[in-house]
């Protein structure tokens, strides 16, 4: 291989001011690597090359072996995740080098690369770096555009997400400084073949979905006494206005005539107010006669106490994320108005707070849904179906091809699949094929769970239509056939994510801090791309 880094600066500067972030800039630039003026320079090198690449080869030269010898000290082999930081004494260089293995080189891509950047984002915050440079890994002589194009892509959506902090409710901001600089760095032959406007195209995907994720992770880490349905409300005002989408809100008042029983019932125990978000993306030029509709809709529970069926304390700790469903469709929401899709997409979000009071709902209780079924209310706890299923009928009525709901629905669901992996339904066939291609792609963990009609016995209720509580097994899957009895025999195209556990992260990683993921959010993303794609 003959590649090496040039000095011909070429500098496309991207501003991208952005709330989540403050400012990043992120830049494309080439040059020779060690002198990049950078706190911290990251090369990412792979468990099966024995010579650990050019990059790596190159700085360790200008270092004298030195990069080498601190690699081989510290027993690093390139397995995913593994990572030397080397301090630089050179005078006019890079401060300090990252070395970051990506693992084996077959499995180079999208998810590696954000994962790196990511990465160089944590040893950035722990470093006090202001400024960073990525090295950009080819795999291949000639480059493959579409592998470039994904690491790109990678690339920024890691170190925009890697950057993530929440820091509102601290009255002393740490005392390190922000990254507020991220230089790609590629020779000539990791772009050949490649123009300008195609990695800058791939740099703007990234980051789009990235700050979107990172909206999604404000709004869940927002206590609930600061969010609450109405301050839900306002925001997705401000969010529509700010990313050009429509926008109604339903009050109680419009709830009770439109039927919405269980959503008021939910939110009858609160002091604060019940409604219903409908945010609508719909792009400006014609879309194709049979474009897709699609209708996301999020559980926006701003707290779940329980209600009367009232939590034990431990258990409540959490439960300010309970919107994070609610908050993956604003997020989403964000991400497609910035990539302007050929599709119309609906995010509906159903918002309450489940507490109790003289006014709450009691178990016993029976409930007219808006679909028209009778629900006897087993346990105020199983609210978020309650919601959903109003959710769900009022999403039928804006006659969609596609409804996808995210929930923070259950906790047999962690129970079930651990702490970091998403349940997801699906009522068809191609549904399910459809949303595991997106998954595949970002790379997100989601897992398949079965719509078993056996257990749909669970849910009959002596006097009413049904129940909103099965037995003691299979809570995920009898709250899953919950929501499928609203959405009815005849609908196709329907999936069910339950993510109360990747919703939340209880520890730190190096790549991701402690508290909300803004999981979901580029795999909802990713659907929707690929079903506007499949369809034209
Ligand atoms: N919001 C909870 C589910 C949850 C639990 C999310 C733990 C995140 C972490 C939901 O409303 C709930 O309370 N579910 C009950 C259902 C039960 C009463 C059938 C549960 O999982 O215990
Ligand atoms: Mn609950
Ligand atoms: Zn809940």
């Amino acid at each position: 291989m003959t590649a090496h880094y040039l000095e011909i600066p070429i500098f496309l500067p991207l501003h991208f001011p952005s709330d989540t972030a403050k400012v990043m800039k992120l830049s494309l630039y080439t040059n020779k690597l060690l002198a990049a003026p950078v706190d911290l320079l990251a090369v990412g090198v792979f468990s099966d090359e024995p010579d650990r690449g050019i990059a790596f080869s190159q700085l360790n030269r200008a270092l004298s072996g030195g990069l080498d010898k601190a690699c081989r000290d510290e027993k690093f082999e390139g397995k995913l995740g593994q990572i030397v930081v080397y301090n630089v004494q050179e005078e006019r260089s890079a401060k300090r080098i990252l070395v970051f293995g990506y693992g084996s080189r077959a499995d180079y891509g999208l998810q590696r690369a954000r994962r790196f950047a990511a990465t160089v984002a944590g040893v950035a915050r722990k470093t006090g770096a202001a400024s960073c440079a990525l090295t950009l890994t080819i795999t291949e002589v000639p480059a493959d555009p579409e592998r470039v194009y994904a690491v790109m892509q990678g690339l920024a959506e890691g170190i925009i997400h890697g950057s993530y902090q929440f820091t509102k409710y601290k009255s002393t901001k740490e005392g390190a400084p922000r990254l507020k600089e991220a230089k790609i760095a590629f020779s000539a032959d990791d772009v050949r073949g490649m123009n300008g406007a195609m990695l800058r195209d791939a740099l703007a995907k990234g980051r789009i979905i990235a700050e979107s994720a990172n909206t999604t992770r404000d709004l869940v880490n927002e206590p609930a006494n600061h969010l609450y349905p109405a301050k839900l409300g306002e925001f997705s005002k401000s969010l529509a206005k700010k990313f050009d989408l429509d926008i109604k809100q339903l009050n109680p008042r419009d709830l009770e005539k439109s039927g919405m029983n269980l959503l008021l019932g939910v939110g009858g125990g609160s002091s604060k107010e019940p409604k219903l978000i409908h945010l609508v993306y719909k792009p400006e030029k014609k879309l194709p006669r049979n474009a897709p509709i699609i209708a996301l809709v999020g559980k926006g529970i701003t707290y779940d106490s329980g209600g009367l069926s009232l939590k034990p304390a431990d258990s409540m700790i959490n439960m300010k994320t309970d919107m994070g469903g609610a908050a993956v469709v604003l997020g989403a929401m964000q991400a497609i108005a910035g990539l302007q899709p050929e599709c119309v997409v609906h995010g509906i979000i159903p918002a309450a707070e489940n507490m109790p009071d003289g006014s709450s709902i009691r178990p016993g209780d029976v409930i007219r849904s808006k679909a028209g079924l009778t629900v006897e209310v087993m346990n105020t706890d199983a609210e978020g179906r309650l919601i959903l299923a109003d959710a769900i009928a009022y999403a039928l009525e804006q006659k969609p091809t596609d409804i996808i709901d995210f929930a923070t629905l259950t906790g047999a669901c962690l129970v079930a699949l651990g702490p970091s992996t998403a349940a997801a339904y699906a009522n068809s066939e191609s549904m399910a094929e459809d949303i595991q291609s997106a998954w595949k792609k970002t790379g997100e963990k989601f897992w398949p769970m079965p719509l078993d009609a056996d257990l749909r016995e669970q849910l009959k209720s002596e006097i009413a239509d049904i129940k909103n509580l099965g037995e003691k097994w299979g809570g995920s899957i009898t709250a899953a056939l919950f929501l499928q009895a609203f959405v009815g025999e005849s609908f196709p195209r329907w999936a069910h994510f339950d993510i109360a556990g990747p919703v939340m992260h209880a520890s730190e990683q190096i790549f991701q801090p402690k508290g909300a993921t803004g999981f979901g959010v580029s795999t909802c993303v990713e659907y929707v791309l690929q079903r506007v794609r499949a369809n034209s």
